[in-house]
């Protein structure tokens, strides 16, 4: 099979590397791609991967038979829809179920109609009326713009005068709609799940780290480091989650005429009530799908071949046991102005998995160039050994710049502890 993948993120360069495992993959052709994938096939740097009859053209000239949405952004723009339209299968769903995420107020009026559990909610085009509820409120309140923000357009305000600064913050762009939130309090995990059409197969729960500090303190990222699978998402509430989110979700997409293709994560909150659902991404999770690639036994082409094509009934994923974790290694100043140019040096034999994200070739060196650079990826029988390989592996790698976290798995390594000792 000729595979087209677009994106040049970690979480693509994982996806291209399971790829490449597989026995049935012809060629895999990445755009714009980035250092690390051109190692594993070629790339198209000068594709527009946001213009939906440019990709699905390039697609058909090269003969493609699978082409793969990493991001979020050409879904949203209608990619998927002109590959399918090409006659193409496509991963990644069509621009209307690509609302999932695009606009947080359509997945609150999904949630409403289909009685899934979420955090109450109200939508606002005006300053003023937004404020006059969080004072009705009160405080810890969330605050969203309603559009694509890469997680970034958030606020979890412990204030008052906190909610009330982020939404002037967010009216003073024209034309901003605001969607306000209930805080729900718990756990969080990211959960994935094959679908197309009402035919869904879980794959695994994962834990991210937005925050930029250690200890979950500082700004909001795209995503520090994450660990699969989580322990906290038992098979009860996989299944529960399954009956009262995903599958409502997946029937009343279908029965509106927009039917969801493609990989589902529900950012989930685990609450003394029971899961929760926070938000809809129609993509994988970066870097939550570097420790899924790290994990995955069963062949990723397959899987996802199965998934544009409808054949998903009956598929079966296999894991590796044990844990994998992904540390991402950021650019100093990240999330603000990451430092760019520094020369990362050592990834061959530093002992882990190192998948390239905002990396450049300049004359023959390998710099830094965007936020998150690289995410180090290990696998392990315990999350404890995987952390101590990933950590002492970063240690060989030589990048002047970096900034990383060195609690990612946290949680998971205390319940770890605790099991032992009891
Ligand atoms: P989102 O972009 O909607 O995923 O929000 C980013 C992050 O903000 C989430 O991953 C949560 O950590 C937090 N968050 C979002 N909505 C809520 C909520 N209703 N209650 C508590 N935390 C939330
Ligand atoms: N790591 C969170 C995300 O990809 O949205």
């Amino acid at each position: 099979m000729r595979v087209l993948l677009l994106g040049s993120g970690g979480r693509e360069h994982a996806l291209a590397w399971k790829l490449a495992q597989s026995p049935r993959l012809g060629w895999l052709l990445s755009a714009p791609g980035n250092p690390g994938m051109a190692a594993l096939g070629m790339v198209e740097p000068g594709l527009d991967i946001l213009d939906p009859e440019a990709v699905a053209r390039f697609a058909r000239d090269r003969g493609v038979d699978l082409v793969v949405v990493g991001p979020e952004a050409p879904l949203v723009a209608g990619v998927a829809d002109a590959v399918l339209a090409a006659g193409i299968p496509v991963f990644g769903p069509s621009a209307a179920a690509a609302r999932l995420e695009a606009s947080k107020a359509f997945t609150k009026a999904l949630c409403d109609e289909a009685g899934i559990p979420t955090a109450a909610w109200a939508r606002f085009d005006a300053l003023a009326p937004a404020l006059a509820h969080v004072r009705r409120c009160g405080a810890p309140i969330v605050v969203k713009a309603d559009g694509l923000a890469a997680g970034k357009g958030v606020t979890v305000a412990a204030t008052l005068a906190e909610a009330e600064a982020a939404l002037e913050a967010l009216f003073a762009s024209p034309g901003a709609g605001v969607v306000i939130e209930e805080c729900l309090a718990g756990e969080e995990v990211s959960f994935f799940v094959l679908a197309h059409g009402t035919d869904a197969v879980p794959l695994l729960a994962a834990q991210d780290h937005k925050r930029l500090g250690e200890g979950d303190t500082g700004p909001n990222t795209g995503g520090m480091g994450a660990y699969a699978p989580a322990a906290v998402f038992t098979p009860a509430l996989a299944a529960e989650t399954m009956e009262r989110i995903i599958r409502p979700t997946l029937a009343t997409m279908a029965a509106r005429g927009t039917p969801f293709s493609g990989v589902l994560f529900a950012g989930l909150m685990l609450t003394a009530e029971g899961p929760k659902l926070v938000e809809y991404n129609v993509r994988f999770g970066d870097p939550e799908c570097q420790a899924l690639m790290l994990l995955l036994e069963s062949d990723l082409l397959s899987l996802l071949h199965a998934t544009a094509t409808g054949h998903l009934a009956g598929a079966e994923v296999l894991w590796k046991p044990g844990k994998a974790i992904a540390v991402v290694v950021a650019a100093r100043g990240y999330p603000g102005a990451p430092a760019a140019g520094g020369e990362i040096s050592g990834l061959e034999g530093c002992g882990a998995t190192v998948f390239h994200a905002g990396t450049r070739r300049e004359r023959g060196r390998l710099v830094a160039a965007g936020g998150r650079v690289l995410t180090v990826g290990t696998h392990a029988p315990t999350l404890a050994q995987a952390a101590q390989q990933a950590y002492a592996a970063i240690e060989r790698i030589s990048f002047a710049d970096a900034c990383f976290r060195r609690d990612i798995g946290w949680r998971e390594l205390a319940r770890e502890a605790g099991g032992r000792s009891a």
